[in-house]
């Protein structure tokens, strides 16, 4: 019978932000290919764990709390084999107007908040649970990233809200803080290469969550595949960067964007 080339049955894996619209299709897509899912997200409330399904209330921001949800995960299953640091803001909720209204009013604290999260949690993330599995000699992280991370928002994607007096840009912030992932993987995968730590970034486009139907089309015309993704179509990638099917990467970016950056 052939191997399966992505198997990752028996394999734990730790899913940062793994109760949102993403988080959940890749703890689904792991568990069914027989995987224990470590869901860590700061929504946790009465979610009920199981054999292989452990949910953590988590603030990937404050070290203590990470630290905390790796003693329950090592005392279920013992070291981690993988971390998916999906985690992020886009936006901190209750946005403000000048939030969206523009670089010039960009609020600090908005800027401090996806800072955060998105960068400094992901960096605790990796430095906690990356630390055992370097000490294990084994383990495998995925950063996940945005195309917002690799280029700049195109702004003419929301022209059309000014029709209706609005101005909207994609908040600085998320870009930044995206494109910061890209090197934290080059330097974590360097840095782990030695102890067979597999670091790599996965960067996606735009999923469909029922936005607005001209937001929609804005986006749709300029991707070269001509939508926006579902969002399932980024499950094939997780199990890759998580099973021995990607071995011999580390360090690098895996673009699923429907062609968004290539023109
Ligand atoms: N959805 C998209 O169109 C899209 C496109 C490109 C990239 N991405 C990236 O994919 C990832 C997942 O996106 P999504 O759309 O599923 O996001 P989402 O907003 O649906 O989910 C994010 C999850 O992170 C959790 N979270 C927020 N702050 C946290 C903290 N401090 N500690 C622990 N958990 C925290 C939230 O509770 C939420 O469950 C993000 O990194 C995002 O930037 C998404």
């Amino acid at each position: 019978m052939a191997q399966n080339l992505f198997d990752v049955a028996g394999k734990t894996v730790v899913i940062t932000g793994g109760l949102g619209q993403l988080g959940r299709q890749f703890a689904q897509t792991l568990s069914g290919n027989d995987a224990k899912v470590a869901i860590l997200d700061i929504g946790v409330r009465g979610e009920v764990s199981g054999d292989s399904v452990l949910y953590l209330k988590t603030d990937i921001t404050q070290r203590r709390s990470i630290e905390s949800a790796l003693a329950a995960i090592e005392k279920k299953w013992g070291i981690p084999h993988a971390l998916i640091n999906n985690a992020a803001l886009d936006s901190p909720p209750h946005i403000s107007c000048e939030e969206t209204s523009g670089v010039e009013n960009y609020p600090e604290e908005a800027w401090n908040k996806i800072m955060d999260v998105n960068l400094k949690g992901t960096f605790l993330a990796s430095q906690t649970i990356g630390r055992v599995m370097a000490n294990a000699g084994r383990g495998v992280i995925v950063n996940i990233n945005s195309i917002y991370g690799c280029v700049s928002p195109n702004p003419q994607i929301y022209e059309h809200k000014k029709k209706n007096g609005q101005a909207f840009f994609k908040p600085i912030a998320y870009s930044v803080s995206k494109s910061g992932l890209l090197n934290l993987t080059r330097y974590l995968a360097t840095y782990w290469a030695p102890k067979n730590v597999r670091v790599n970034t996965l960067t996606f486009g735009g999923v469909s969550n029922n936005q607005d139907p001209e937001f929609v089309k804005e986006y749709s015309r300029r991707v070269p595949l001509g939508r926006m993704a579902q969002e399932h179509e980024y499950n094939g990638a997780i199990l890759f960067l998580v099973s021995e099917a990607s071995s011999y990467m580390t360090g690098a970016n895996l673009i699923l964007d429907g062609g968004w950056t290539a023109w």
